[in-house]
């Protein structure tokens, strides 16, 4: 597949078999995300994987009804950054969300974004301070967003070229 058909495939896919994600497609699922652009290349992220059962199930109550599919997932990758690092660290993670989000669907798992920064937990925290305090991670980190991973169930239908929306495109003045 080019690389215009490996985004036309990319879905957001929430329904897992539950079984672990093989390392070697992890290993290429993160370096994807290592390999990120990032504003005068500082490269302010941290990657906290997540492979225990019971982790990911205390994750997915990390939002209120959006992150379920953590239950069943292989892995989570939870981005967070240090803000003092730079001030485009949302641009920067992501990015690296972006690119590990299309890496693991070209590497046929399913995958999904789930949003951390500005939402909250089922207990009424904010996601970030639920998963900071579930995962050790120290003060200074501020949470970007989680990518699910896990072994399709059933991939969806890749998006067509004719459904883009090509009014959004304006040349050379709105
Ligand atoms: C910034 C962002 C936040 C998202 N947050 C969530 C989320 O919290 N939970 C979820 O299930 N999907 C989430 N999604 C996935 C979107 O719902 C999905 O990308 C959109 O419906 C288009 O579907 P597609 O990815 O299959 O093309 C998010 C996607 C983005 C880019």
């Amino acid at each position: 597949m080019n690389l215009l058909q490996i985004m036309q495939n990319r879905r957001s896919v929430r329904n897992y078999t539950g079984e672990k994600i093989p390392k070697e497609k992890l290993d290429k699922i993160l370096q994807a995300g290592l390999l990120s652009a990032s504003g005068r290349n500082k490269k302010p992220w941290e990657f906290v994987v997540v492979q225990e059962k019971e982790t990911l199930e205390k994750l997915s109550h990390c939002r209120v009804g959006a992150a379920k599919m953590l239950k069943n997932a292989g892995c989570a990758i939870l981005v967070f950054a240090n803000p003092d690092k730079t001030d485009v660290w949302v641009e920067d993670c992501s990015i690296a969300m972006s690119n590990m989000h299309l890496m693991a669907d070209s590497l046929g798992l399913g995958s999904c974004w789930i949003q951390g920064r500005l939402r909250e937990a089922e207990n009424g925290e904010s996601t970030e301070a639920y998963c900071r305090t579930l995962l050790s991670v120290p003060n200074e980190y501020v949470l970007e967003a989680i990518l699910s991973i896990g072994i399709l169930e059933e991939h969806p239908k890749a998006h067509t070229l004719e459904e883009l929306e090509r009014g959004k495109i304006h040349y050379e003045a709105y």
